[in-house]
C-alpha cells in the first residue's frame, strides 16, 4: 500500500511544515511545496488516472482526506499568522501618549501691529471702515490731490523715496504720508465717509532714536453734510480717552497742513502725570503729549478727489503710531521696533 503510506507520509511533513511557518511569507511557499503540483501530494494526485482502477477509489479517498487536513491547517495558520502580524504592526506603530509632547514657542504679535489693531478697533467700533492704498504712490495722490503744490519742500528729490522722480505725468514715490488714501477712497466712494487707513511710510530721514525711515500712520477721513470742527473735536477725544484712559484731556494747538483748512495739532494730557509732575518721565513736565496732525478737509481736495465742496464737508487726521506707542510704554529708542531682538519683543505679549 506504498501510495497510501506515501499520503499519510506527505500529511505529516505537510503539516509539520504548516504549523512551522512564522510569517505569512513563508506560509504561501509552504503551501506550494506541500500542495504544489510538484509535491508528493500533487505528484499522487497527477498519478491518479494512471493507477490500478481498484485501487484509485481508496487512494482517491485518502487524497481527498490528507488534502482537506492540509488545507485546514493552511487556513487556520494563515489566520492565526494574520492576527500575529497586525499585532506586531500594531506594537510597532503604537503612539506612546505618556510622551512629553514637542514644544513649538509661541509668538506675539509685533507691539506696533498691537498699537495698529488697538486704534483699528476703537474707530470700526464707531462705524468707521478700513482703507487700504498702495505704498508705491503716484506723487499725483501722495501730493498733488492733497493740495501740495511741486514747490512743496516735501516733494524735493532729496526728502522723499522717489520710484521715478522728474516727469510730472509719471512720479511715482514710497508714499510720505497715508494721506493719498483719502483722495483714492472718495475717488471709488459716494459721501459719506467715514475710513481709516493704516500702513506704512516712507521718508528719507536718517535713522537715530526717534527716526526711521520706514514707519506707520493710521489715516482718518470723515466727509458727510455738514460736518464741523465740533466733530472733529469730539471724534478725536474720544479716541484719545480710549486710548489713553477715560480722564484724558485734549488741545488743539493750530498748524499747517497743506490739505486741511483749518489745520490743528491735537495734544492729550499726560496720561502719566496729568500736568502735574514737573520731571515727569513722559511728558517732562510739559502736561501734555502731541499726538497727531488734524484739521478740515480743504476744498481743493474735495475737488481733486471729485466731490462737491459746496455739498460736503469733513475732517481729517493723520496719526503716527510709533510715537504713541513709544510714549505709552516708555521705549526711549525707535531702533527697538526693528531690532527683531525677542527680548524686547516678549514684553509686550499678544
Ligand atoms: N499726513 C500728515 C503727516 O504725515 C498728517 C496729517 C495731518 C494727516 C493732518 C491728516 C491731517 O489727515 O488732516 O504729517
Amino acid at each position: 500500500m506504498d501510495l497510501l503510506e506515501r499520503l499519510d507520509e506527505a500529511r505529516d511533513t505537510a503539516l509539520e511544515a504548516v504549523s512551522k511557518a512564522a510569517s505569512l511569507a513563508e506560509l504561501a511557499s509552504v503551501e506550494t511545496a506541500v500542495l504544489g503540483k510538484d509535491s508528493d501530494i500533487g505528484a499522487v494526485r497527477r498519478s491518479m488516472g494512471s493507477i490500478d482502477p481498484d485501487l484509485r477509489p481508496r487512494v482517491g479517498a485518502k487524497l481527498n482526506e490528507v488534502t482537506k487536513a492540509v488545507t485546514a491547517l493552511l487556513e487556520e495558520r494563515r489566520a492565526e499568522l494574520e492576527r500575529q502580524e497586525a499585532e506586531e504592526r500594531l506594537q510597532a506603530e503604537r503612539v506612546d501618549m505618556t510622551l512629553p509632547a514637542v514644544e513649538y514657542p509661541l509668538g506675539v504679535l509685533h507691539v506696533l501691529q498691537q498699537t495698529i489693531d488697538e486704534i483699528t478697533d476703537i474707530f470700526t467700533s464707531i462705524g468707521y471702515a478700513v482703507a487700504d492704498g498702495p505704498e508705491a504712490e503716484l506723487a499725483w495722490y501722495n501730493f498733488d490731490a492733497l493740495n501740495t503744490p511741486p514747490t512743496h519742500p516735501a516733494r524735493f528729490e532729496s526728502d522723499t523715496m522717489y520710484l521715478d522722480y522728474g516727469d510730472p505725468a509719471d512720479e511715482m514715490l514710497l508714499r510720505t504720508q497715508t494721506s493719498p488714501v483719502q483722495v483714492r477712497w472718495m475717488e471709488s466712494h459716494e459721501p459719506p465717509v467715514y475710513i481709516i487707513a493704516p500702513g506704512k511710510t516712507y521718508r528719507t530721514d536718517a535713522i537715530d532714536a526717534t527716526h526711521l525711515p520706514v514707519f506707520h500712520q493710521i489715516e482718518g477721513l470723515a466727509v458727510d453734510e455738514d460736518i464741523t470742527f465740533a466733530d472733529l473735536k469730539g471724534t478725536l477725544h474720544y479716541f484719545a480717552k480710549e486710548f489713553f484712559g477715560p480722564g484724558t484731556k485734549i488741545r488743539l494747538r493750530p498748524h499747517f497742513f497743506p490739505f486741511t483748512e483749518p489745520s490743528a495739532e491735537l495734544d492729550v494730557s499726560c496720561f502719566n502725570c496729568d500736568g502735574g509732575e514737573p520731571d515727569c518721565r513722559v511728558c517732562k513736565g510739559a502736561g501734555w503729549l502731541e499726538m497727531l496732525g488734524c484739521g478740515m478737509v480743504d476744498p481743493a481736495v474735495f475737488a481733486a478727489a471729485g466731490y462737491d465742496p459746496e455739498k460736503v464737508t469733513g475732517f481729517a487726521f493723520g496719526i503716527g503710531v510709533e510715537r504713541p506707542a513709544m510714549v505709552r510704554y516708555g521705549i526711549n529708542d525707535i531702533r527697538n521696533f526693528t531690532d527683531n531682538d525677542l527680548r524686547f519683543l516678549h514684553q509686550f505679549p499678544s
